[in-house]
């Protein structure tokens, strides 16, 4: 049974993903044991508390410098005995990858290499798509490296541009059709 760390910063609709397809049976391995946060607002931590699961917020505000935060972070997953790292709107400095080899893995909202690396999160995937005019978009699961969306590849799935898209709406079927589908048959 993997023991899953979730890291968040947003409204966690990957994590309801994860926690429906856990409750259907769908993924047959895992729990979670921990979701983390760091925005004490985002409202990923209370889907995780209204589940009874730990939510933890661990913001850079509560620290003296980056290093400090981290190594709160590094612990809090370390206490939780966490086997897999789930990132779902979060990125984490490289004591983290180097703490956990092979062991994270993150959802990019692009079909990797295309509209991915720095500068490239959350709407501004989707405007590059819709300014560069491609008709297939998609999602990318994959592991983490010290890099920015440049670990070996897990799983893709390809979603279809619409005439008259706007980034909102492209991103919403980005999601609704990809990522959260292939987020948690990735962990599965
Ligand atoms: C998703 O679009 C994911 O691809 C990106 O961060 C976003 C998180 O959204 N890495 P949510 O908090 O799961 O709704």
């Amino acid at each position: 049974m993997l023991r899953l760390g979730i890291l968040v910063s947003g409204g966690g609709t990957n994590l309801q993903a994860i926690l429906d397809e856990l409750d259907q049976g769908v993924i047959t391995n895992a729990a979670v044991s921990v979701v983390i946060s760091n925005n004490s607002g985002a409202y990923a931590l209370k889907r995780a508390e209204d589940r009874g699961i730990p939510a933890v917020c661990i913001s850079p505000k509560c620290y003296d410098n980056r290093e400090e935060f981290h190594k709160a972070l590094l612990a809090e997953l370390q206490k939780k005995q966490v086997d897999l790292v789930v990132l779902a709107g979060y990125l984490v400095p490289p004591m983290i990858v180097e703490a956990y080899p092979n062991r994270i893995i993150n959802i990019h909202p692009s079909l990797i290499p295309s509209f991915c690396g720095t500068g490239f999160y959350g709407v501004r995937v989707h405007e590059g798509v819709l300014n560069r005019g491609v008709k297939i978009t998609g999602a990318t699961v994959h592991f983490v490296d010290t890099g920015t969306d440049t670990g070996p590849i897990i799983l893709q799935k390809a979603v279809e541009v619409q005439q008259g898209d706007t980034p909102e709406v492209l991103q919403r079927r980005v999601m609704e059709e990809a990522e959260w589908k292939i987020l948690p048959e990735a962990i599965d």
